[in-house]
């Protein structure tokens, strides 16, 4: 297998950061606007709550936070930078990147910047990207950030989705590596094939936004959760495997395993099979939920707060996402954090309740299901149809698609589909 990081250099993390936003969403809360109970959630997934971004914050804004406080802890200014990669599946907009904008509200003044998308596997892609470029040379710092408002494209009536993500931001400065620490094995996988396991259809230039995009709700996230649940238990081994590999390690060099935090019994099975007891595993799925690229750098802060890792640690870090993508790394850690710092943004303290805007979504959500199930009906019985409502043809995969865009108020997500790739 090719190295990854191949040249004379090494890189390490000189640095991390996180940030959550304030509001706190318990799954008594979402039991309110969705089918669901906390038991189900918290046996199925090890959820029990998740952070939710206000309407006004963007993921600029937690990526913000995020990047101030690694750069901080690595002891570099912003216009130290040299590259920033921001790992999102949703931007503030589809351009300018969000690295772009963060790399304006740092003054990372002589930083280039771009985003990459890998989904949930996001911040591994970018740690494996961000390394190149270190170890060839040519450049010095760079920030690599995985930041998400997955909330913002969550169907919050289809509890198959709404119960499992969150948003939250997490960065790292990759710095050349002084002797005996560093990136030692990097690994990353992709199978297009199973694209359409966990997807949102509309929004790029496949379905550009429309009114009748909007109305079919296809500017959310669509996941087959059973067929992700195989595919993450296989691709996590194959993958923490190869990384450590390449190091030349095995899992009994593992001092902790930070994985991807996307459900309970995924990263129970893979320390399993892993053969590492659970005290070597970090966990914060029950607090945050799934937050996708910005999983396992939040993570990563947590421990630090808390001296879970400390310098000379062999550390393994395993993700996956849709795309389908996959991806791990092992780093010798380098240092220890003197004092516990806080992931909430500046001067806020966790807002807990069900916030209105979900709310609405939910019930707009099941208006548009209720119009679907409907017209299906009617076009499956055209005598039961009410005069001058005759179904418009149903779209591919649906089973009807409604007469433009929803009649009360603002659609659900704007038509711009500004999240949306
Ligand atoms: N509350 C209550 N019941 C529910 C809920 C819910 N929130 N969600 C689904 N159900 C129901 C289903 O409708 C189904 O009912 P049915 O049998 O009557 O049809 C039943 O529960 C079982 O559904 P399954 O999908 O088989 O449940 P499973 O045990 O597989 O758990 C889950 C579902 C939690 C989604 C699991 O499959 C999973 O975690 N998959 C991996 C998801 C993942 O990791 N995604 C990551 C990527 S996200 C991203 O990249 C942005």
């Amino acid at each position: 297998m090719r190295p990854l990081v191949a040249a004379g250099r090494g890189v390490t993390i000189a640095g991390i950061g996180g940030c959550v936003p304030p509001s706190v969403v318990t799954n008594d809360d979402l039991a309110q606007v969705v089918e669901t109970d906390d038991e189900w959630i918290r046996t199925r997934t090890g959820i029990r709550e998740r952070r939710v971004a206000d309407p006004e914050t963007a993921t600029s804004d937690l990526a913000e936070v995020a990047a101030r406080r690694a750069l901080e802890e690595a002891g570099v200014r912003p216009d130290q930078v040299d590259l920033i990669i921001v790992a999102t599946v949703t931007p503030d907009m589809p351009f300018p990147s969000t690295a772009c904008l963060l790399q304006d509200r740092l003054g990372a003044v002589r930083a280039a910047g771009f985003d990459l998308e890998a989904a949930c596997s996001g911040f591994v892609y970018a740690l494996a990207a961000g390394a190149q470029f270190i170890a060839a040379g040519l450049y010095d710092t760079v920030l690599v950030v995985g930041a998400e408002t997955l909330s913002k494209i969550l169907d919050w009536s289809d509890r198959r989705t709404c119960v499992l993500l969150g948003d939250g931001a997490g960065a790292a400065v990759l710095r050349p590596a002084p002797p005996g620490e560093g990136i030692l094995g990097l690994y990353l996988g992709a199978d297009g094939s199973g694209g359409d396991l966990l997807k949102q259809p509309a929004g790029g230039s496949r379905l550009p936004p429309s009114a009748e995009t909007v109305a079919r709700g296809l500017h959310f996230v669509q996941m087959n959760g059973r067929e992700v649940f195989k595919f993450a238990v296989k691709t996590m081994g194959d993958a923490a495997q190869a990384a450590l590999a390449q190091a030349g390690l095995g899992f009994d060099d593992v001092d902790l395993y930070v994985p991807h935090q996307a459900n309970y019994r995924i990263i129970e099975s893979s320390a399993r099979r892993f053969d590492l007891p659970l005290e070597r595993v970090v966990v914060n799925i029950d607090r945050y939920g799934n937050t996708s690229a910005a999983s396992i750098p939040v993570a990563l802060d947590e421990a630090l707060s808390t001296g879970r890792i400390r310098a000379g640690q062999t550390v393994l870090l395993v993700a996956f996402g849709g795309g389908l993508t996959w991806g791990a790394a092992v780093v010798r850690w380098g240092y220890d954090r003197q004092a516990p710092r806080p992931l909430e943004m500046p001067g806020q303290r966790p807002r807990y309740g069900l916030p209105e805007w979900i709310r609405r979504q939910a019930a707009e959500g099941r208006a548009r299901r209720d119009g679907r199930a409907r017209l299906a009906a009617a076009a499956a019985d055209p005598a039961a149809s009410p005069a001058g409502a005759a179904p418009r043809p149903a779209g591919p995969g649906e089973p009807g698609a409604l007469p433009g865009p929803p009649g009360r108020g603002a659609p659900p997500r704007a038509a711009g589909g500004g999240d949306a790739r």
